[in-house]
């Protein structure tokens, strides 16, 4: 499998990045709604549990159903003239700023402007999932597997309706989808087999997703989000389940030739979401802060902890997962070392919310 993007690919010192800088191709991108999707429908007569874990999975789902509308305090304030997050460390354009001793006014505007993108993001990553759970539900070979993405359906749909109440609410904008993710997005919910789309959303997105969050808890220091977020997490974490679950059946079933293909696949989706830096929020805010994008990614490039700051939402759950499923072998792992994404630093831990035994 090719590299992916490779006419947005260029230097920025020693690393490849990814960087939209056309206006029309990216309204171009955000402007195609129609995603032409082959979809291969399985009826199963088997009503009897099949795959017992993924059944229990499903029974622990109906558990941890919750209400967006009723079991948020929608009440709590989210002032914009206070910090909602820790002040250093907590997002990439505040804590440059401090660096370049910028007012605190400032860094807490950048806070709220780049957090706000953010939750955008995540939102329409959410809308990804219900779209891509929905054809999952008509795909997946197994009825434990069919309930099982029904179920995750309704868990999409709240993540949809809880984000975008959030943003309508407390923000008070929505930006649209920067254009990576829209590329990586239309290219899972396209991928052929069912495979690569549980591969590609439940093992890759949503495994980025169950870290980046818990990053988010981390920085965040606001009752609101951290609810929101504890809720959501404990949702993606059952869905970060399923896709290991699934993935460690379809690894069994599988030939050489597909692990390769699968671990080619892998590489490239995680590669290019790594490799746009942040530019896609970068180009959106920059002026307004005074802030030139390429610096932004330089100076960071040239901090010592780089390798671990960045590679913090891949070796959360992703990385770790991947290793476990052997579709990070020799042939790929240098790779993942190179770009940043894989990191083990002697005496620094990722934290991992979700461990899986191997
Ligand atoms: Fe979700
Ligand atoms: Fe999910």
């Amino acid at each position: 499998m090719d590299t992916l993007l490779p006419e947005q690919r260029r230097q920025i010192g020693d690393f490849t990045v990814v960087d939209f800088v056309d206006e029309d191709q990216i309204a171009g991108l955000r402007k195609k709604l129609d995603v032409d999707v082959p979809l291969e429908l399985h009826w199963t007569w088997e009503y009897g549990s099949e795959v017992e874990e993924l059944r229990a999975l499903y029974e622990r789902g109906k558990k941890g159903q919750w209400n967006a509308e009723e079991d948020i305090d929608w009440s709590t304030p989210l002032p914009r003239e206070e910090w909602f997050m820790i002040k250093e460390g907590g997002a990439l354009m505040p804590s440059v700023l401090a660096m370049m001793g910028a007012d605190d006014s400032i860094c807490r505007a950048a806070a709220w402007d780049e957090f706000s993108h953010l939750i955008s993001q995540l939102l329409h990553g959410e809308q990804a999932a219900l779209q891509l759970c929905g054809q999952l539900v008509n795909t997946c070979p197994t009825m434990d597997a069919k309930w099982y993405a029904g179920s995750q359906v309704i868990d999409e749909v709240r993540h949809v309706e809880v984000f975008s109440k959030f943003l309508h609410r407390k923000m008070g904008v929505i930006h649209p989808i920067d254009p990576t993710l829209k590329v990586l997005l239309d290219s899972l919910l396209a991928a052929p087999t069912w495979k690569t789309k549980v591969l590609g959303m439940q093992t890759l997105f949503e495994g980025m997703a169950v870290g980046i969050m818990d990053l988010v808890k981390r920085a965040n220091t606001s009752p609101l989000i951290a609810d929101i977020i504890t809720r959501v997490h404990q949702d993606e974490a059952r869905h970060a389940a399923f896709g290991i679950l699934s993935m460690r059946r379809i690894v069994q079933e599988s030939t050489p030739d597909e692990m390769h293909e699968m671990e080619d696949f892998a590489f490239n989706i995680l590669e290019t979401l790594n490799a746009n830096q942040q530019l896609d929020m970068l180009r959106l805010f920059g002026h307004k802060y005074d802030l030139d994008p390429d610096n932004v990614v330089q100076m960071m490039h040239s901090i010592e902890q780089w390798g671990f700051i960045n590679s913090e939402p891949f070796m959360h759950t992703v990385i770790p997962n991947l290793k476990r499923l052997g579709l990070i072998t020799e042939r790929t792992e240098q790779k993942y070392r190179d770009r940043g994404i894989l990191f083990d630093a002697p005496g620094a831990s990722h934290a991992s919310a979700f461990p899986i035994a191997s």
